[in-house]
C-alpha cells in the first residue's frame, strides 16, 4: 500500500467573480495549515467561509487565486486516483449489485477479478453489508447506501479521503452508526482525512484537530487538537470534561460570529 502523505496550504487567498459582474466575492483570507500524513482534520466555520472550496482546492478541482496547496510534495493542480471524495448523497450505479459498485474503480483501474472480489468482500464486512452483496442500491436503505460509498471510497487505498458534510443526510442513529464505522476503517487505513462539516459532536468525536473557520472571507480562528484517546464513544465522551471543555470553546468561536454578524 502507498504510504500515506500530508496535506500542506500555503497562504491561500481566494476570489470568486460575482456572475454577471466585474466584481469578485473574497472566499477564503490568507489561509495557511499543515496536515500530517495519517491526521484526520475537521474543518468548521458558517456556511458560506470556504470551506468546501478548500476541499475542492485539495482535490485539484479548484486553484487558489494566491497561494499554494501541497498534496505530500506535489502541487494539487488536478484531479488524482489517489484522492476520494465522500459526499453527503452516494451515487450508486442502480444496475450494479452491491459488490460491483465497490468494485468499480478497481475494475477501471483494472485489477484482476479475484483481487476485486477479495477486497470487496473484506470492505463488505467491515461495514456490515457482508449479506448484501448481491443487494442493487433500489433495495437498500439510504445509509446502506452510504456504507457502500465508503467500501467503494476505501476499496481504492486513497492517500487522502475528502469528505463534505457525508453524514448530514442520515437520521440521529445512523449517523452515529456511520461515524463510527467510518473511524473504525480510517484507523486501520490511517489515510490523510480531511471532513468538512457543521456538526461539533461529529467534529470532536471523529477528528485527531478541529479547525475552526470565520465568515467569509474565510480565515483560521482556531485550530484545536482533540487529544481524547480512541475508540471514542459519543455517550461516554458528553460526560468527559475534555469533551465538554472542546466544544465550549468551538461553540464560542463561531458564536461570536453570529453575536457580530
Ligand atoms: N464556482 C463558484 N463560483 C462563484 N462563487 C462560488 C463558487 N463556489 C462557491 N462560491 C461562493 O464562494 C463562497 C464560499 O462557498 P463554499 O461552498 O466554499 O462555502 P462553504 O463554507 O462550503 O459553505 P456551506 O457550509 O454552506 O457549505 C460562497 O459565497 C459561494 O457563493
Ligand atoms: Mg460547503
Amino acid at each position: 500500500m502507498n504510504p500515506p502523505s500530508g496535506i500542506r496550504i500555503e497562504g491561500v487567498t481566494h476570489y470568486f467573480a460575482k456572475p454577471g459582474s466585474k466584481e469578485y466575492t473574497p472566499v477564503l483570507s490568507d489561509v495557511s495549515l499543515e496536515a500530517r500524513a495519517g491526521q484526520f482534520l475537521a474543518l468548521v466555520g458558517p456556511s458560506g467561509c470556504g470551506k468546501t472550496t478548500l476541499l475542492n482546492m485539495i482535490a485539484g478541482l479548484v486553484q487558489p487565486t494566491h497561494g499554494k496547496v501541497y498534496r505530500g510534495e506535489e502541487l494539487a493542480t488536478r484531479p488524482d486516483r489517489d484522492v476520494a471524495y465522500m459526499l453527503a448523497r452516494a451515487a450508486l450505479f442502480p444496475w450494479r449489485t452491491a459488490q460491483k459498485n465497490v468494485e468499480l474503480g478497481l475494475e477501471l483501474r483494472g485489477a484482476p477479478r479475484q483481487e476485486r472480489a477479495d477486497t470487496a468482500a473484506r470492505l463488505l464486512e467491515l461495514t456490515g453489508l457482508k449479506d448484501f452483496a448481491k443487494s442493487y442500491p433500489s433495495h437498500l436503505s439510504q445509509g446502506m447506501r452510504q456504507r457502500v460509498a465508503l467500501a467503494r471510497t476505501f476499496a481504492l487505498k486513497p492517500k487522502f479521503v475528502l469528505m463534505d458534510e457525508p453524514f448530514s443526510a442520515l437520521d440521529a442513529q445512523t449517523k452515529l452508526a456511520h461515524q463510527e464505522e467510518f473511524v473504525r476503517i480510517w484507523e486501520q487505513t490511517r489515510t490523510t482525512a480531511v471532513l468538512v462539516t457543521h456538526d461539533l459532536a461529529e467534529a470532536i468525536l471523529m477528528a485527531d484537530r478541529v479547525v475552526v473557520f470565520s465568515p467569509r472571507p474565510g480565515r483560521i480562528k482556531a485550530d484545536l487538537e482533540i487529544q481524547l484517546p480512541r475508540p471514542r464513544d459519543l455517550e461516554t465522551l458528553r460526560f468527559d470534561e475534555r469533551y465538554r471543555d472542546i466544544h465550549e470553546r468551538m461553540w464560542m468561536e463561531l458564536k461570536q460570529d453570529v453575536d457580530h454578524a
